[in-house]
């Protein structure tokens, strides 16, 4: 798997690191992170942009891994941060990110949410809806001789072939504008003294394995006039199986900045907001077999995490690989169905994977697991949520401890 390699006795190692000694330094399950893959991606794309398209830049989309360790890792490699709530705020200002460098979303920004990010001067703010108009220049009217460059976040009627719950970009969708209602709300800032209006904002969906429906977002955007700023949100899918063929980072830039230099004004500033392709790749999960059972036909192999941890399977039907870490087998091994500990049956890891002679007290791997899995993680069953490890050139170093039982209680009051 990405981000792997086997060591000399036949065990995966993450970032130079064995498995088995990880395993048995931070327990399990942990997520593991192999810190050189992360700054390779954030390199490819941050340069890769750059090589394409002059005055660009690149925002991580912090939803899908906002744990502060990452977005100083992010912002030491030179990239923006996109945050979504006043929680990914704080923890970006906390890692200390460049303000200017912010790029403050939501479909319901709060007025507490707003002035955080206007008086932490925050870089752009991109207005969804002519709610955020009001409150904006609301709260700009108190903060004296302030103005907020904004973008207006544009639906462009483009419907990607993903999971229904992660496309955003069409008719029906609860984010952004219609082009009709888009162009109102550009009248409208226009005629704001304290907004500045810099351009426009589209983001279509996650998880997208073609360029195309890229292509067509910024056509859309293109309809609605000449600005200074078009952000083109994120959406590039991840390789999770054998089977998956998304673009690679250099072929979905290649078409956004193809895309760009047809339609958009040339001296126009293009900014990304990759996510999942940013970040899922570099994560490893890490888990202990606790039991193997054979019934009804099948092997469950249930280990000592699951849907507490990892969400994907139960709510986008994602499909993940896994190998038992330390004998890593080909696809000959016995199919298996990787199940977690939480009680209900949709607590899958892995629906249907080889496996190679799974045992209890085995290493389960489930590579890709890097965006929206960390976010996503719950106190299901009060299960106590994982540590992130980073590993580079064979050294390990935890960013986040695992959750003890008492910080299960520690908002309970008596
Ligand atoms: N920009 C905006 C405005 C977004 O809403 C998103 C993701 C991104 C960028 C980054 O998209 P990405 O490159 O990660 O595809 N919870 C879901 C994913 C939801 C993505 C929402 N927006 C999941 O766990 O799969």
């Amino acid at each position: 798997p990405p981000g792997t390699a086997l060591a000399p006795d036949g065990a995966l190692r993450i970032g130079g690191c064995h498995v088995a000694e990880l395993a048995e330094r931070y327990g399990t399950p942990a997520l593991i992170v192999d810190e050189g893959a992360l700054r390779d991606r954030a390199r490819r794309y941050a340069d890769g942009l750059a090589a394409r398209r002059t005055n660009s830049a690149v925002a991580f989309a912090s939803k899908a891994f906002p744990c502060t360790a990452v977005y100083r890792l992010l912002v030491e490699e030179g990239l923006g941060i996109d945050v979504a709530s006043g929680g990914e705020l704080a923890l970006a200002l906390a890692a200390g990110t460049d303000p200017a460098k912010l790029i403050v979303h939501g479909n319901a920004k709060t007025d507490d949410y707003l002035r955080a990010a206007v008086e932490a001067g925050a870089g752009l703010v991109v207005i969804d809806n002519f709610d955020d108009i009001e409150r904006l220049e609301h709260i700009l009217g108190d903060a004296h001789g302030r103005e907020q460059a904004v973008l207006v976040r544009v639906t462009p009627d483009v419907r990607p072939d993903t999971h229904e719950a992660v496309s955003t970009g069409q008719r029906g969708s609860k984010f952004g504008l219609l082009l009709p209602q888009a162009r109102e709300a550009i009248a409208r800032l226009r005629g704001s003294s304290r907004l500045r209006l810099d351009g426009l904002h589209v983001h279509i969906g996650s998880q997208i394995l073609d360029t195309e429906p890229f292509v067509r977002a910024v056509e859309a955007v293109a309809e609605l006039g000449e600005f200074p700023v078009y952000d083109l949100g994120g959406g590039l899918g991840a390789r999770y199986t054998y089977d998956d063929r998304p673009p690679s980072v250099e072929e979905y830039l290649d078409a956004l900045a193809s895309a760009a230099d047809d339609l958009l004004p040339s001296g126009a500033r293009v900014i990304i907001e990759p996510g999942r392709s940013m970040v899922a790749e570099a994560g490893v999960s890490l888990y202990r077999v606790v039991t193997v059972k054979r019934t009804g036909g099948e092997t469950f192999v249930a280990v000592d995490g699951g849907m507490g941890d990892n969400l994907e399977v139960s709510l986008y039907g994602q499909r993940f690989e896994a190998t038992v870490a330390t004998r890593p087998g080909g696809p000959d091994g016995e199919m298996c169905r990787v199940v977690g500990q939480h009680c209900e049956s949709g607590d899958v890891l892995s629906a249907s994977v080889p496996l190679n002679d799974p045992r209890p007290g085995d290493l389960i791997a489930v590579p890709v697991t890097g965006a929206y899995t960390y976010s996503l993680a719950n106190n299901y069953n009060a299960a106590r949520r994982p540590p992130v490890v980073f590993c580079r050139d064979g050294r390990s170093r935890p960013v986040v401890r695992r959750e003890t039982y008492a910080d299960l209680m520690r908002r309970d009051l008596p």
